[in-house]
């Protein structure tokens, strides 16, 4: 019998990928996933941390079982066919093996007869296609992406006759509004959404009561929760167990080695996504206060000598009806590029402005604006609107991703101080998920 703790593939110098190189773990947390005896894992983090190599070496230790099986599930068939996705990655392993691939099926049989097979859970009611089935080993990549009601229904599909003690493995991305976020929370720092280190690989157990887990350290902790036998006898619930384990990507020793540029591109992203996929932050989401700081910008009273402004307009002023008592606002941006190559910022809303009066907004030197200087201000509306979706980005994330980046480079000088407060409120206040956001649409 393989039993799960067991060391396998790799942690045994197991068979060659090529001369001189062996499919094995990487020292740190890929080492601790494949080496864990909890029922369930979830080995979660940073991008490129090693998590899905480290699911495709989970099976690998079971293929001289004859009646062993895993499957392999991502929420679409096309992420698993994805370029590098997980058939692509499969491919680099199970050959090595001894696996013969079935691209009909996407599953892999081994000599043995073991086998591993990959398949989407689409839909909630995707699961019932499981309905009856056995599987020893369930393996979800990016669990984030599946329902809890497709883990737990599946986890109820997790059983062995073959002798290995059934069991889960899961990678993931961190995400803070994901129910995984909730069930790992124990291993998460509550305040910074980080790890905590010494909880890495740490097992604890559970057992459910009605809608809830129970949690404790130790399994005899949980015996209080009980159920009825066969026997008609009060036993307690057996408890499982579940353990988290953080990764990154300086974890991933192979990958820096070989795309030494993959850093630089975490680097690039957006903060939340960076805090995220670099950060392996849990808990951070887009919120007040993280695209824009007040502290960046400095009130000054007159505009220095020299500036050049160029003005950029949302036309997006709705009537005030009946049908729409909230109607959208038209409001023009001035900005200016101080001779010192800072940016002064002003913003003239013009709430309740209808389209059709925007003629009255618009600059007065508009060859400032464009180096074509339009006819008349009929054909520079018609100019603003045709050039406005290929001049910004598509999403409002996308633009405040952009946009906030660059004041904070350049310490935007907000020229009237009458205003400025409220302009100030309302870019601290802003994020991707806000309702209602004054956009600024800078013009070349
Ligand atoms: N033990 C290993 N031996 C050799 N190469 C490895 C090993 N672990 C990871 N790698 C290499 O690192 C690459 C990235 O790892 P992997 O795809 O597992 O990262 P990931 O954490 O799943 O990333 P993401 O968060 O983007 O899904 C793999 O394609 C593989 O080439
Ligand atoms: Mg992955």
């Amino acid at each position: 019998m393989n039993a799960i703790a067991t060391p396998g593939i790799g942690h045994n110098g197991g068979p060659k990928i090529v001369d001189g190189q062996t499919i094995k773990p990487q020292p740190g947390p890929q080492t601790a996933f494949l080496s864990s005896a909890a029922d369930i894992v979830i080995y979660g983090g940073g991008a490129g941390g090693g998590k899905t190599w480290g699911l495709l070496m989970e099976p690998m230790r079971h293929i001289s079982n004859s009646g062993f099986g895993a499957v392999f599930f991502r929420r679409s068939t096309v992420q698993i066919r994805n370029e590098g996705g997980l058939w692509d990655e499969s491919a680099v392993l199970y050959p090595q093996v001894g696996g013969e691939p079935k691209e009909h099926t996407l599953s892999w049989s081994f000599p043995s007869g073991a086998s591993v097979s990959f398949a989407h859970l689409e839909h909630d009611k995707t699961r019932f296609n499981w309905q009856g089935s056995q599987i020893p080993l369930i393996c979800f990549d990016e669990l984030t992406h599946f329902s809890a009601v497709q883990f737990w229904y599946m986890v109820s599909r997790n059983r062995s006759m073959c002798g290995v003690r059934p069991y889960i493995r899961a990678t993931c991305n961190p995400d803070a509004d994901s129910w995984v976020a909730e069930l790992i929370a124990w291993w998460i720092d509550q305040d910074t959404g980080l790890p905590i280190p010494e909880r890495s690989g740490v097992i604890r157990y559970f057992v459910r009561v009605g809608e809830d887990l129970r949690w404790a350290d130790r399994a005899d902790d949980l015996a209080c929760y009980t159920m009825l036998n066969d026997a008609g006898e009060q036993v307690p619930i057996p408890p499982k167990s579940l353990t988290f384990i953080p990764a990154k990507l300086t974890d991933n020793k192979a990958l820096m080695a070989a795309d030494p540029g993959y850093m630089a591109s975490l680097l690039a992203l957006p903060l939340v996504e960076r805090e995220r996929l670099l950060g392996g932050n849990w808990k951070i989401r887009p919120a007040a206060g993280l695209y824009f700081q007040r502290s960046w910008c400095q009130v000054v009273d007159a505009v220095p000598a020299g500036t050049i402004f160029c003005r950029g307009y949302d036309l997006g002023a709705t009537q005030r009806t009946a049908e729409n008592p909230d109607p959208d606002a038209t409001s023009g941006t001035k900005i200016g590029r101080m001779p010192s190559g800072r940016y002064s910022l002003i913003v003239d809303p013009a709430p309740d402005t209808p389209r059709s009066s925007v003629r009255c907004l618009l600059p007065e030197n508009p060859h400032r604006m464009f180096a074509m200087e339009p006819r008349d201000r009929n054909e520079l509306i018609e100019h603003l609107a045709l050039t406005r979706p290929i001049a910004c980005p598509v999403s409002r994330a996308d633009r405040l991703d952009q946009f906030f980046p660059r004041c904070h480079a350049h310490l935007p000088h907000r020229s009237l101080p009458t205003v400025a407060g409220s302009i100030l409120d309302e870019a601290t206040a802003c994020h991707s998920g806000a309702k209602r956001v004054r956009q600024c649409e800078l013009s070349p």
